[in-house]
């Protein structure tokens, strides 16, 4: 672990989390999920405490070992990500959407555990409240940075969703392809702001997560100099 550093860039700046897929609950013994492994996250919430930062982590189901942050909140459904991110980003300065949250979820999770029958199974979904959009548009609110994770034209919706959702920073990365995204050890991302962008080439998501964290941490200095 990295020991929080007292002079350090991001020195008692109080950072907000989200990190992990969600689930999303179908019936008592079955959830809709997504391929996220939490690493980016996780590692990007260890290079910022490395950083002098206070973390707070909401955190959706991973297989990782927990960061050294100072709160970690374990949540499953995106509602319960809502929540628990909803009740603390007013006390926050920097928010970082880097969860893998489910657009959607089904209407009602059935009671009871649903049986199989010899036709098709529909279920019936209804959209779940963007966190980061909300996020961003609290005001006064944090400096917020979020995540765009697209298998094509990666650098135009990443700017419409910086734009869209009135971001500071917004990191993109490509999925779905042969190296880097949700499985892999490794990633690579290009960071965008209103006018500026930079380019972080293929590296192991460790390596990936302490020059994000620094990045994140110019572009807030800039910000509150
Ligand atoms: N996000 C969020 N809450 C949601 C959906 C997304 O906080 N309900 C955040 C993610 O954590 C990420 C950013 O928004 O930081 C972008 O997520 P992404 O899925 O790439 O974009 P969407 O806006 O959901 O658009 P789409 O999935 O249609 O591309
Ligand atoms: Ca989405």
């Amino acid at each position: 672990a990295i020991l929080a550093r007292a002079d350090g860039p991001l020195d008692a700046v109080r950072v907000l989390m989200t990190a992990g897929p969600t689930r999303e609950p179908v019936d008592p013994v079955r959830f809709l999920g997504n391929r996220s492994s939490g690493r980016m996250g996780y590692a990007l919430a260890e290079a910022l405490v490395g950083l002098g930062a206070e973390v707070a982590l909401v955190t959706g189901p991973t297989a990782l070992p927990a960061p050294p942050v100072a709160e970690l909140v374990r949540v499953e459904s995106a509602l319960e990500m809502h929540a628990a991110v909803m009740s603390r980003a007013s006390g926050c300065d920097l928010f970082i959407g880097a969860a893998a949250v489910a657009d959607y979820r089904p209407v009602e999770p059935a009671g009871r555990k649903i049986k199989k029958d010899a036709g098709e199974l529909s279920i019936r979904l209804v959209r779940n409240p963007d966190i980061l959009a909300e996020v961003a548009a609290l005001s006064p609110g944090p400096f917020t940075v979020g995540f765009a994770a697209e298998t094509d034209r990666v650098i135009a919706y990443a700017r419409g969703k910086l734009e869209k959702k009135g971001l500071d920073l917004i990191a993109a990365n490509q999925v779905g392809g042969e190296r880097g995204g949700f499985e892999s050890q490794d990633n690579a991302l290009t960071v965008l702001w209103d006018g500026g962008s930079r380019e972080l080439p293929m590296m192991t998501k460790t390596r990936l997560a302490r020059e994000l964290a620094v990045l994140i941490a110019e572009r807030y200095g800039e910000r509150h100099a």
